[in-house]
């Protein structure tokens, strides 16, 4: 628990930077690294773009992962995952382009699209961290409530509170949020080696008690992270006003 977003997010960046420093990723042997959208990580990839500009961490033989993407935005709409992902992290660090993955949300056949994700990351080895953060329902990625927790990357229907909780992107226009996104599953995070879900704000305590305080069930997919050997909650004081 940290006191507010600020010091999450330093945490957090600071963590990821280590990790990747440690690995000492080479071409062979890259970092392999699952990352998210949404509010909750924006300052994180900040953090990382300044410890880039001072030479402090390389993305040069890291890989990533993002968890989704809505299905039929176009991939530079200013809402697509595509889009943000470029512009809060990718473009300001060395990475390279072949070297991320996001799912494209306009593929003609969608579940293959979704299998050749689930490909990749196994031909890889697995993936290293995944980063996080959770709807308001407790959704992680987009696995909305009663997702099974053994799901793989596959189209979802967004639960209707998601589509509430996203509309604020899209002029608070519920009819302009996409209907339908791609998502890792459940299981496609917890298997990586390590799982770091950032959770801030008081609209997230219900979550993050029903995370964290009660049994691992469908209806709170985040709460799988109980099972994970090495996972791990980073929230500020605001989230934990229901523990
Ligand atoms: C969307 C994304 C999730 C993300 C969630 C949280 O639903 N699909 O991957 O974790 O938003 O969003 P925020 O951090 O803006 O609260």
């Amino acid at each position: 628990v940290r006191q507010d977003y600020e010091e999450v997010a330093s945490y957090v960046a600071y963590y990821v930077k280590e990790r990747i420093n440690q690995f000492q990723p080479t071409p062979e042997r890259p970092f392999v690294l699952g990352l998210a959208t949404g509010s909750s990580p924006i300052l994180v990839y900040h953090k990382l773009v300044d410890f880039y500009a001072a030479g402090q961490v390389s993305f040069e033989n890291v890989v990533t992962f993002n968890t989704d993407e809505y299905v039929g935005l176009p991939k530079d709409h200013p809402q697509s995952y595509h889009t943000f992902m470029w512009n809060h992290l990718f473009k300001h660090v060395n990475i390279k382009k072949e070297n991320v993955h996001i799912l494209d949300g306009n593929a003609n056949n969608l579940d293959e699209e979704c299998r050749k994700f689930e490909a990749e990351i196994a031909k890889l080895g697995g993936i290293e961290l995944f980063l996080g953060g959770i709807g308001p329902d407790g959704h992680i990625a987009f696995n909305e409530p009663g997702s099974s927790l053994t799901s793989r990357t596959r189209v979802k229907t967004l639960a209707y509170e998601t589509i509430i909780a996203n509309a604020r992107f899209f002029g608070g226009d519920i009819s302009r949020v996409p209907k339908l996104a791609l998502t890792v599953g459940v299981a496609t995070v917890m298997d990586a080696r390590e799982v770091m879900i950032v959770i801030t704000g008081a609209h997230k305590s219900l979550a993050l008690a029903k995370c964290v305080e009660e049994g691992v069930n469908h209806m709170w997919t985040v709460s799988a992270i109980q099972m994970h050997p090495k996972g791990l909650i980073v929230c500020d004081e605001d989230a934990t006003l229901e523990l």
